[in-house]
C-alpha cells in the first residue's frame, strides 16, 4: 500500500453561525506531566479530565515500561500507581513516542537522572526534529547519551551519575526546561535553569504540587527554576489532579467563532496561564470580543469559560516578545488574519520550523493554496487579511506534513472560505484534539 493511500484526507465548508457550548479536552502539557508525576510519586495518585490524545497516551505507555502501574476507571479517572524516589526500572524495548516532542524530550530528562537506561524512538516527523537542545544541557549534567546524526532520535541514555549544575538553555523552551528539572529529580544538589525569556511553567507548579522543593525567582533579566535536593533525591507524594482544558486546542473554535459571521460560542473548562494566553491578548488586540467567566482554580491553574463571538477583526503587528506566551496558536492566528481586515505582521518565529513540522513554509503553502495573500521570511510571517466580508477563494488542498495543528487550522479556514478547504490527513489531529471533529460539529461546523 502507499503512503498516500494511508491518508484521511478531509474539507471543510462555509458554515453558518456557530453556536452553543462546547468543553475542552485536558491540556496536553499538563496531561503528560501529570502522568510522569504521578508515576515517580509514593502511592497512588488520581488523575480527572486526562488528554486522551495519542501523545498523551504513548507517555503513559512509556511510564508503565519503566514500572509505574496506570489504569483508566470506568469513571473516567486515571489511577496511577507510583514506583517510589529512584524507583524507575530501564525498560526492555525502545520507548515509542510516536509523534509526541514534549513526550520524548521531557521523559529523556527523567531518564538521565534516574539512573536507569532507555532508547527513544518516534514516527517520521518527531525524528526529524532536533534532541541536541535536551541532550546537551543532560550532557553538561554528566548524562551519557548518543543520538543520530543531527542529534535527531533514534536516542540512547545510558546509566550515568548526575550532578548539580546551573543552565542556561539557548533556547525558550518549556521542554528543554523541564527535562533539565526531571533530571534534576536524581541529584544529590540544586538544579537550576535560567531562562532568558520565561516559557511555560506547568512542571514547576506541578513539581510543588507533588511536594518537591521548587524555587522560583526572577533575578538580572533572568527567570530562574531552581529545585533543591538538600537530602538526596527529591520526594514526591501522590496526590489527585484535574486537568484543565487545554488552551491550544479552544485556539481552533475559538478563532472559528471570531470569523464565521454571527457566530457565539462558549468554550467551557480553558486553562488561562501568562505564558498560554497569548492568542487571546492579541486577538483582543486585533478587535476579538473574548470575555470570560467562572474564573476558578484547579490543581494549580487558573481556569474559565469564554464567550466568544463574531467580530470584525483588523489586522495587527505582533510583536517577537509574545511569541513564546503563544508558540503553538500561530496556525490558528495566522487562519484569523486571513479574515481581518489589513496586515498582520509576525514575528520571532524560527521556532516554528521545527515544530511538528516546519510549520512556517507549511502555513505559507496553505494560505498561497487557497488564495490567501501571504509571505514568509526566515522567522516571521505576513498575512493580508479579506476584511469583514470574507473573500477567501478556498478549493485549495492543504499538505499538512503530519502536523495537527495545521490540519485544524486549515480545516478552520474552509468555514469561511467560497470553496471548501481541504487537508490531505486528519488522523494527526488524534494526536492533540481526538474531539476536535465532534466538537465543531456540535457548534455547527461542517467538517467531513
Ligand atoms: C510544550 C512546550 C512547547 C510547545 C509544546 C508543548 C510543553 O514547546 O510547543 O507543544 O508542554 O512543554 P517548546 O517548549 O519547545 O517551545
Amino acid at each position: 500500500m502507499s503512503a498516500v493511500s494511508n491518508k484521511h484526507p478531509a474539507s471543510a465548508r462555509r458554515a453558518a453561525a456557530l453556536t452553543g457550548h462546547g468543553r475542552l479536552p485536558g491540556d496536553k502539557s499538563i496531561s503528560h506531566r501529570a502522568l510522569i508525576l504521578a508515576s515517580l510519586a509514593t502511592g497512588t495518585s488520581h488523575i480527572r479530565g486526562l488528554l486522551e490524545g495519542d501523545d498523551v497516551l504513548a507517555t503513559a505507555q512509556a511510564m508503565r515500561a519503566m514500572g509505574a502501574e496506570i489504569e483508566k476507571h470506568e469513571n473516567g479517572i486515571w489511577q496511577v500507581n507510583g514506583v517510589g524516589p529512584m524507583g524507575l526500572k530501564s525498560p526492555t524495548a525502545p520507548l515509542d513516542f510516536g509523534n509526541a516532542g514534549t513526550g520524548v524530550r521531557l521523559v529523556m530528562g527523567l531518564v538521565a537522572g534516574a539512573g536507569i537506561e532507555a532508547e527513544f524512538i518516534g514516527d517520521a516527523s518527531l525524528s526529524s526534529r532536533p534532541m541536541g537542545r535536551v541532550l546537551d544541557p543532560l550532557r553538561q549534567m554528566g548524562a551519557q547519551a548518543e543520538a543520530a546524526e543531527g542529534g535527531r532520535l533514534p536516542v540512547r541514555i545510558k546509566a550515568a551519575p548526575l550532578l548539580p549544575a546551573s543552565i542556561t538553555p539557548d533556547v525558550a523552551s518549556a521542554q528543554v526546561k523541564s527535562a533539565i528539572l526531571l533530571a534534576g529529580l536524581g541529584i544529590a544538589g540544586d538544579i537550576s535553569v535560567c531562562e532568558k525569556t520565561a516559557t511555560r511553567g506547568h512542571s514547576e507548579t506541578m513539581l510543588a504540587l507533588f511536594g518537591a522543593d521548587i524555587s522560583v525567582t526572577d533575578e538580572d533579566g533572568f527567570h530562574i527554576v531552581t529545585l533543591h535536593n538538600r537530602q538526596g533525591p527529591s520526594r514526591l507524594t501522590a496526590r489527585d489532579l484535574d486537568v484543565p482544558g487545554d488552551p491550544s486546542s479552544a485556539a481552533f473554535p475559538m478563532i472559528a467563532a471570531l470569523t464565521v459571521p454571527g457566530s457565539d460560542v462558549v468554550l467551557e473548562n480553558i486553562m488561562l496561564n501568562r505564558q498560554r494566553d497569548g492568542l487571546i491578548r492579541v486577538l483582543r488586540e486585533m478587535g476579538g470580543d473574548i470575555s470570560m467567566t467562572h474564573k476558578r482554580q484547579s490543581s494549580g491553574e487558573t481556569v474559565a469559560d469564554l464567550r466568544v463571538r463574531y467580530s470584525a477583526l483588523h489586522g495587527l503587528d505582533v510583536a517577537a516578545d509574545i511569541a513564546p506566551d503563544m508558540i503553538d496558536e500561530f496556525p490558528a492566528l495566522a487562519i484569523a488574519a486571513a479574515s481581518a481586515q489589513g496586515t498582520t505582521h509576525m514575528a520571532g518565529l524560527a521556532e516554528l520550523r521545527v515544530k511538528e513540522s516546519d510549520r512556517l513554509a507549511a502555513m505559507e503553502a496553505g494560505l498561497k493554496a487557497n488564495g490567501v495573500t501571504v509571505e514568509a521570511g526566515e522567522d516571521w510571517l505576513r498575512v493580508t487579511g479579506s476584511g469583514p466580508n470574507p473573500s477567501i477563494a478556498g478549493g485549495g488542498m492543504v499538505e499538512t506534513h503530519h502536523d495537527h495543528r495545521i490540519a485544524m487550522a486549515f480545516l478552520c479556514l474552509g468555514l469561511v472560505a467560497e470553496q471548501p478547504v481541504s487537508v490531505d490527513d486528519r488522523a494527526m489531529i488524534a494526536t492533540s484534539f481526538p474531539e476536535f471533529f465532534s466538537l465543531m460539529a456540535t457548534l455547527g461546523a461542517q467538517i467531513d
